[in-house]
């Protein structure tokens, strides 16, 4: 089976799930962020079981368990990323935390996991490139955990690993949703961003039911694209950056061409509501 994966905006510690990850330091004997947030709720008890079972730490890009104590888990997997900000900056030590961590919840059989943005915070590694080692290491690596939340503090990390998440996990989309006509992407696309903003939106619409004309859908789908790209979908021939869409290598992959989406993107679109609309009139009237 594939993991499911979904983005949350929100403080790790209130998550109900079988597991927790924590952002720990080598030491293993708490700190501040998530290390704070989660022997602050956990309580004691998670304190005892750090001193316990990692006597003498627990090295970086490496993962153990200890008991959740009085959080809403079961139990709490701490990692260490690299310190970014020490000079630490082997981007595998931060994909092993995320493999590692997912090896120790198969060992304990958790099925379900949140993930805080290791080494996103104190040990300030660049964001973009965090989400981006998350989300691929995630992607990539066999486990029999069955639901990954990718856990946000703040509203605009959220909406990038939102982003990230859509194009590497894509949602189904629901039968008569706009999203279906989202479901094959056009051949010739603008730029590389104009294909995280068709997932995106693909996604963002995947359980919304189709408009009954089109001239309700065209302003559903450009005011959603600029939610999404957070500019005007102007008619303008200049690309839009979009940081969301930039996995931290080469700048053209968070571009946006508003020509495009005006000239092609959604005109096909449209052509396809049209044939969805003649498919679902084509069905024998009621009655
Ligand atoms: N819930 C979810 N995410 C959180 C929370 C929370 N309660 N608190 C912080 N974050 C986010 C941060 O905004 C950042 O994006 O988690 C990410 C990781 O940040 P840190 O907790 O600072 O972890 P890290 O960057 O890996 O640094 C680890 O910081 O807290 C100390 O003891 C810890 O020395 C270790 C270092």
């Amino acid at each position: 089976h594939m993991v499911t994966v979904t983005a949350v905006h929100g403080d790790i510690t209130r998550q109900r799930v079988d597991a927790i990850v924590n952002a720990a330091n080598n030491a293993m004997r708490g700190g501040g962020g998530v290390d704070g947030a989660i022997h602050r709720a956990g309580g004691r008890a998670v304190l005892d079981d750090c001193i316990a079972r990692f006597p003498n730490g627990l090295r970086t890009g490496d993962a153990g368990w200890t008991t959740a104590g009085d959080l809403p888990a079961t139990w709490v997997i701490h990692t260490v990323g690299p310190n970014y900000a020490a000079g630490e900056r082997d981007r595998e030590l931060l994909e092993s935390c995320y493999r590692r961590a997912l090896e120790v919840a198969d060992e304990i059989g958790a099925r379900s996991v949140s993930f805080p943005l290791i080494s996103a915070g104190v040990y300030a590694w660049p964001l973009n490139d965090a989400i981006d080692a998350a989300v691929t290491t995630i992607a990539k690596t066999p486990t029999r955990v069955e639901e990954v939340v990718l856990v946000s503090f703040s509203e605009d990390t959220h909406r990038r690993v939102q982003s990230q998440v859509h194009r590497l996990f894509p949602p189904p989309t629901e039968p008569g949703s706009v999203g279906q006509l989202f479901d094959r992407p056009p051949a010739q696309m603008g730029m590389r961003g104009d294909a995280y903003l068709w997932l995106a939106l693909r996604a963002e619409f995947a359980a919304t039911p189709l408009p009954s004309t089109w001239f309700e859908l065209r302003p559903m789908v450009v005011q959603a694209a600029e939610g999404i790209i957070g500019a005007p979908l102007a008619h303008t021939d200049d690309p839009i950056h979009v940081p969301e869409f930039d996995p931290g290598h080469g700048m053209s992959a968070g571009n946006v061409l508003p020509s495009w989406w005006h000239q092609t993107g959604i005109p096909i679109l449209i052509d396809r509501f049209e044939a969805a609309q003649q498919t679902n009139s084509s069905e024998p009237a009621e009655g």
